[in-house]
């Protein structure tokens, strides 16, 4: 070997030795309490803490050059996505091989169950069969990944379920909102748009009551659950310009048309026009208060663009942060009896 490539290699080996020592140093005795992620309600505070701890670590790894790490070869992951995704899917899918787990992505046009009908059941069991250390599922009906995972020896992670949940997406979400703004506990937060749809916000909303915060609901009252109120602690407001006064953080929801949310609402523009966020809305919130987004983003219905790419975005950051994260996740997982 080249003297240069073999100085590569071998830099690249101290480094990953490192961080491995640190993970496990890092990690010590701590493991989470579950075996799947199917809603964030599943995961107590400690589980939190030890992935966002993890989260941290891995921030650091993946600006790496070369980060293939060897912590959970020979291990075998599915991705089985029925609806379509970009970032949740691929940074599945990335985190996955990194930790150098052989990936299979199953689609649902793809898979047994659409042209041959065969049963979700039956198909995760199969793959259970072949002895697949884990299985990420999306799919458009909620209780889905709940119900596989009661039927099958490999944890589950929801990456998605109907109108229902989006656990990895809060727990980034949260990560992001603490690493921007500092303890939960003090931030005022309001999450805005088409509530009833979103499973971001099912999500959501569950994890800020489980941290003490009361989030703040904005959107028209055709896009909010019944009994928002009674079932969380949160204070649901139908007047953006009154919600978003004074938060610490601006959290915009899509409108999810393909969810028929086109039919709680007189029109998009009639729609975009109260609940956009603008750069006049934004100035209501606090000066240095931050705005989110799960993606993918309907520009100037959600978000105008000026508010998006401006500089009190983390959108991005978001996305950064949830690859790793979900790095951290796979390997609190599957690389326990590794440690
Ligand atoms: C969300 C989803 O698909 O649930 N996107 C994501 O995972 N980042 C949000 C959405 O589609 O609105």
């Amino acid at each position: 070997m080249h003297p240069k490539r073999q100085k590569l290699w071998q830099d690249v080996a101290i480094w990953q030795d490192d961080f491995e020592k640190r993970l496990i140093d890092l990690i010590g005795e701590r493991k989470l309490s579950v075996k799947n992620v199917v809603s964030i309600e599943d995961l107590s505070l400690e589980d939190i803490e030890l992935i966002f701890d993890c989260t941290n670590l891995f921030k650091e790894f993946i600006v790496k050059p070369d980060r293939k790490i060897n912590l959970l070869k020979g291990m075998s992951q599915i991705n089985f996505f029925f609806e379509s995704s970009t970032r949740t899917r691929v940074s599945f899918e990335l985190a996955g091989k990194n930790l150098s787990i052989d990936t299979i992505n199953v689609s649902g046009s793809g898979s047994t169950m659409q042209k041959k009908k065969e049963s979700l059941n039956d198909v995760v069991r199969t793959l259970d069969s072949m002895h697949a250390n884990i299985i990420i599922l999306r799919h458009a009906r909620a209780g889905s990944p709940a119900m596989i995972a009661d039927q099958i020896k490999a944890p589950v992670i929801s990456a998605g379920d109907g109108w229902h949940e989006h656990p990895t997406q809060a727990l980034l979400d949260i990560y992001t909102m603490q690493a921007k703004k500092g303890a939960m506990e003090r931030q005022k937060v309001v999450i805005v748009g088409d509530v009833k749809h979103s499973r971001v916000a099912g999500s959501l909303i569950r994890g800020l009551n489980m941290f003490g915060v009361e989030p703040r609901i904005a959107g028209p009252p055709t896009l909010m659950p019944h009994g928002l109120e009674k079932v969380f602690k949160c204070k649901v407001y139908h007047n953006l310009e009154k919600a978003i006064k004074d938060v610490d953080i601006v959290y915009a929801l899509r409108i999810q048309l393909e969810r028929a949310a086109g039919a709680d609402i007189p029109s998009v523009r009639e729609y975009s026009k109260c609940f956009c966020i603008t750069p006049d809305r934004l100035a209501l919130a606090k000066q240095d208060a931050i705005v989110m987004h799960p993606g993918p983003i309907n520009r100037e219905i959600d978000l105008r663009t000026e508010v998006m790419e401006g500089p009190q975005s983390v959108v991005e950051e978001q996305v950064e942060n949830g690859f790793a994260l979900r790095l951290a996740l796979l390997y609190l997982l599957l690389g326990g009896e590794r440690r």
